[in-house]
């Protein structure tokens, strides 16, 4: 398919069908992938795809526990927003659907165990380059030597017909998780993508911030103009 759009179509699948997406899909998506730049080249991710059941449902469960703390908050701070915001677009650009969006997610998440596939993005750490460690806040340039890798490995996927959901939540269970799937010290869990073939067509559109929110050029007052 057209790389732009595969690029415009790859969103959070929250519904899959049962079927099992064949070993040779994700070797080609990891073949693709791995041609994503890393600092100094330094090749710090490793993909696990983990199928068998019984390893699922366990992180299943345990997924379960941060997503139902994370809706407490996130209900909690939609309401706040909606009830703070003066700025129309800034209010429809947070809450677009929000209901919606969140009751689909959390099917998705009582079911997370029973998804055809859910991919561990490893990444050993001392392999990243992170040059902004000395700033006072939190590090960020790490995971730029992972996670352009990731998309680009659900790029790969999205091009085979395969969809995704890249989720974070339980990187919280490190320790467990490393534990469940014999994973060694030197590597952390960056993401946990789930990946199966969609129940429902791909979507055509996603909401997203429009570019003039987005891009400026030579100012931040300066909106990056389209021709
Ligand atoms: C860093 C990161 C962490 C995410 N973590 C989760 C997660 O733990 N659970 C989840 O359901 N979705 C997670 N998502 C998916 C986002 O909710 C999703 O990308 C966003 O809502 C846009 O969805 P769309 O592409 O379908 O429009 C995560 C996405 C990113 C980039």
């Amino acid at each position: 398919m057209e790389l732009l759009d595969a690029m415009r179509t790859q969103h959070a699948c929250r519904e899959y069908r049962q079927d099992a997406v064949p070993n040779a899909v994700f070797h080609r998506a990891v073949e693709a992938a791995r041609f994503g730049p890393q600092g100094g080249n330094r090749q710090p991710v490793r993909f696990l795809i983990v199928t068998d059941p019984a390893k699922k449902r366990q992180l299943g469960e345990w997924y379960l526990v941060p997503w139902k703390a994370y809706v407490a908050a996130a209900t909690s701070g939609a309401e706040a927003i909606e009830a703070d915001s003066g700025d129309e677009k800034a209010t429809e650009l947070l809450l677009t659907d929000p209901a919606k969006s969140l009751a689909a997610a959390d099917a998705f998440a009582e079911r997370f165990g029973e998804h055809p596939a859910i991919v561990v993005v490893l990444a050993d750490l001392a392999a990243t380059h992170p040059t902004d460690t000395d700033l006072g806040r939190l590090s960020i340039v790490g995971g730029a030597s992972v996670y352009p890798i990731v998309q680009n490995f659900c790029l790969a996927l999205r091009d085979q017909g395969v969809a995704t959901t890249l989720t974070t939540l339980l990187c919280a269970y490190e320790p467990q998780v490393k534990e469940l799937l014999g994973i060694p010290d030197e590597l952390s869990t960056a993401a946990f993508v789930v990946a199966g073939y969609p129940a429902q067509p791909f979507p055509t559109k996603l909401f997203r911030r429009p570019v003039h929110d987005m891009a400026f050029l030579d100012d931040l007052a300066t909106p990056l103009p389209s021709s």
